[in-house]
């Protein structure tokens, strides 16, 4: 087991591990063809997806969290005890509190470490990196096990067609670890809370969450025209081209989304990691699980500059630039 030596030089971050989890169950195109009007054709050609995993009655946000920190965990090859910060994004908690943070901290046996939950809809996984990021710069932790983690099927209307056929749920998580060497080289932020009513899950008057409510077609245009704008940001911040990203893990929202975005950077779509064939929509675990299959399928590889960017509810958006 890889024992952490941290000293005052150590103050960048670099991914140690990966790992994620999806739930056994699986539903599929043909099987929303029997809940609602649609058909596979419909929803694959303007969504991209064919499936998606949904959590079982008795699992919760926690549990797939869990079961991928413990992946990424093994991936890193350190002790669960070398962790010294939880950082958990997600939008589907299991309670409305404590955190996820706190419970997955609980499975782990790791009490003690400070562990805290961001809501930043489907940017929550940069939201998350970026906090990690910055903690280990400041010198305030030294391994951080950051999760995207999401049950989104609990939040989702099963009889609005325009909307359920695009969520999944499921987990990804990082180990960040301080190092001498550069990992993450820049993110970047932005949020706009006008854009609330586009995009939002209001509470009933009884106090209980109710189902999404978004209007897809606005939601679509604005994240094309805001993603573009975040390649270009992160670029410039950096002196970098278009050609200097080997991978693009975007937040896989749409198919069409994703194709802009390879568009705007000159890539080609295979240097596009894309799960939203497979996963669907899962909000803030849609980054690290795309991330984990891609290096565990071998095609992201030490050394490799990843872009990843994302956008959601609120509006929140934002982006991440890391050497692998
Ligand atoms: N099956 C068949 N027809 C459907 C349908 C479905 N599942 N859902 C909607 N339609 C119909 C609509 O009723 C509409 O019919 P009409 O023209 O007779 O009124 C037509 O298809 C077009 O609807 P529209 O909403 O304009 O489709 P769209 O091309 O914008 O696709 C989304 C809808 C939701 C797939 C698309 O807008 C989208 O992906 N938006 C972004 C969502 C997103 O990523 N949100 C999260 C951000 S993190």
């Amino acid at each position: 087991m890889t024992k952490l030596h941290s000293s005052d030089t150590e103050k960048n971050a670099r991914i140690a591990g990966t790992g994620s989890y999806l739930p056994q169950s699986i539903l599929s195109n043909a099987d929303l063809e029997k809940m609602v009007d649609t058909t596979d054709e419909w929803i694959f050609s303007r969504t991209g997806i064919r499936e998606r995993h949904i959590a079982a009655a008795d699992e919760f946000t926690s549990d797939l969290a869990f079961n991928a920190a413990q992946n990424a965990i093994a991936s890193a090859r350190i002790e669960a005890n070398a962790i010294d910060l939880i950082i958990v994004a997600t939008t589907t908690p299991d309670k409305v509190f404590p955190s996820v943070a706190t419970i997955v901290q609980r499975k782990l046996g790791i009490a003690g470490c400070p562990a805290f939950d961001i809501q930043a809809v489907c940017s929550g996984f940069v939201y998350a990196l970026t906090t990690a990021n910055n903690f280990i710069k400041a010198g305030g932790a030294k391994c951080v096990l950051v999760i995207g983690a999401e049950t989104f099927s609990r939040i989702t209307d099963y009889t609005d067609r325009g909307n359920c056929i695009l969520w999944g749920d499921g987990a990804g998580a990082i180990i960040l670890q301080a190092s001498i060497e550069v990992g993450v080289i820049s993110t970047h932020l932005h949020a706009d809370g006008n854009y609330e009513k586009m995009l939002h899950v209001p509470r009933k008057q009884d106090g209980t969450s109710d189902t999404v409510i978004m209007e897809g077609n606005a939601v679509f245009k604005m994240a094309v025209n805001t993603l573009d704008q975040i390649v270009d940001e992160t670029l410039a911040a950096n002196g970098m081209q278009k050609s200097d990203i080997d991978w693009l893990v975007p937040h896989q929202a749409n198919i069409r989304i994703l194709q802009a975005t390879a568009k705007k950077l000159d890539m080609s779509m295979d240097k596009v990691i894309v799960t939203v064939d497979k996963h669907g929509n899962t909000s803030a675990a849609s980054i690290p699980l795309a991330l984990d299959v891609a290096i565990k399928d071998g095609r992201i590889k030490r050394g490799d500059v990843i872009l990843m960017e994302a956008f959601g509810g609120g509006f929140t958006w934002g982006s991440a630039l890391i050497k692998y």
